[in-house]
């Protein structure tokens, strides 16, 4: 057993949404995990999975059909009082995909940063909130200078900082960064998780990181839960999930990255997974472990054929 206690944990986390009185579409199906101090737990799955409705559901903005997520040794799904959802909105920031939509264009930088400071009251007079924005404005590779302009003044990957400084600056504790850098081009993707993790040696702060690219998600996880239509097929530490694959899905996933160097690239074979050709139903599953960190979602079959082949 890991002797490490979780900073988040989900369990069974079930989201359904109702679309009609006939259909529901249930976006997490009943997933479970731990986040421990300190770590990058990389949520990866191809579009629709459920990644982006898991990160929400934590972060209180849905409120979940059954299940619960436990921060900090406290249950936080389901109500809350005042004070606690206070704490939250201090210890739990996301980082969204496209900036540009979700920072005011009519806000200079300076206040989009000290929104949530002030909504929080989190610091004592002007002199501390300007030296609050300042460092962080510095921490993430910008300028004072800048906290005197308008988003559209800035770059993709530029903007993408300042969505960091915004969640930093409150010095939360876990951050959700649902596909944080996929729309940067891949120079300034690589830039922007060093940046993240360099601020994590520094700072401790925990992320949950959301991505359908696996390239960035190797780099940057500690651990890695593949989602697919709502399931956890498979988690594992980074290594166990890129060298040592189990479900299907996972290899597939593995298979579509592409290979740097152009003669190994040029071999690559994408595999097709199709669960329903392949009769398989993920409900039907139950989690088999393979080390103490690695389990895949399947049925005692499955999981002999798949072991093995
Ligand atoms: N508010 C909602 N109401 C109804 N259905 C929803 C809602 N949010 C998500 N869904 C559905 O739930 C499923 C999972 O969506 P979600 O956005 O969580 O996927 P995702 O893994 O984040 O995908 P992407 O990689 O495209 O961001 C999809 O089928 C989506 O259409
Ligand atoms: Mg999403």
């Amino acid at each position: 057993m890991d002797e490490r206690t979780p900073l988040l944990e989900v369990k069974d986390l079930r989201q359904h949404f109702k679309i009609s009185r006939k259909y529901t579409t249930k976006a997490v199906d009943g997933i479970s995990f731990k986040i421990y101090e300190g770590e990058t737990f990389g949520l990866v799955g191809e579009s629709g999975s459920g990644k982006s409705t898991t990160g929400r559901s934590i972060i209180r903005l849905y409120n979940p059909t059954s299940g619960e997520v436990i921060f900090d040794g406290k249950k936080i799904s389901g109500k809350l009082s005042a004070q606690d959802e206070k704490e939250l909105r201090t210890n739990m920031q996301m980082i969204f995909q496209d900036p540009m939509a979700c920072l005011n264009p009519r806000k200079k930088v300076y206040d989009i940063i000290a929104q949530g400071l002030e909504i929080n009251h989190l610091y004592k007079n002007k002199e501390e909130l300007d030296e609050k924005i300042n460092k962080i404005l510095e921490r993430v590779g910008l300028s004072k200078e800048h906290a005197t302009r308008f988003p559209h003044q800035f770059s993709g990957g530029q903007r993408q900082r300042i969505g960091i400084a915004r969640a930093l600056v409150m010095n939360p504790k876990l951050v959700i960064a649902d596909e944080a850098i996929s729309a940067l081009d891949v120079s300034i993707q690589a830039q922007v998780v060093n940046l993240m993790k360099d601020i994590q040696e520094e700072l401790g702060t925990t992320y949950l990181f959301i991505a359908h690219d696996l390239s960035m998600v190797k780099y940057i996880s500690n651990r890695i839960g593949v989602m697919h239509l709502g399931h956890i097929v498979e988690m594992g530490t980074t290594d166990e999930i890129f060298q040592n694959p189990i479900h299907p899905y996972t290899k597939s996933l593995l298979s579509a990255i592409p290979h740097p160097n152009p003669v190994v690239e040029k071999k690559r074979i994408a595999l097709v997974y199709d669960k329903d050709k392949e009769g398989i139903d993920y409900t039907k599953g139950v989690y088999h472990q393979l080390t103490e960190t690695h389990t895949v979602l399947a049925t005692n079959d499955e999981f002999t054929r798949w072991y093995t082949q």
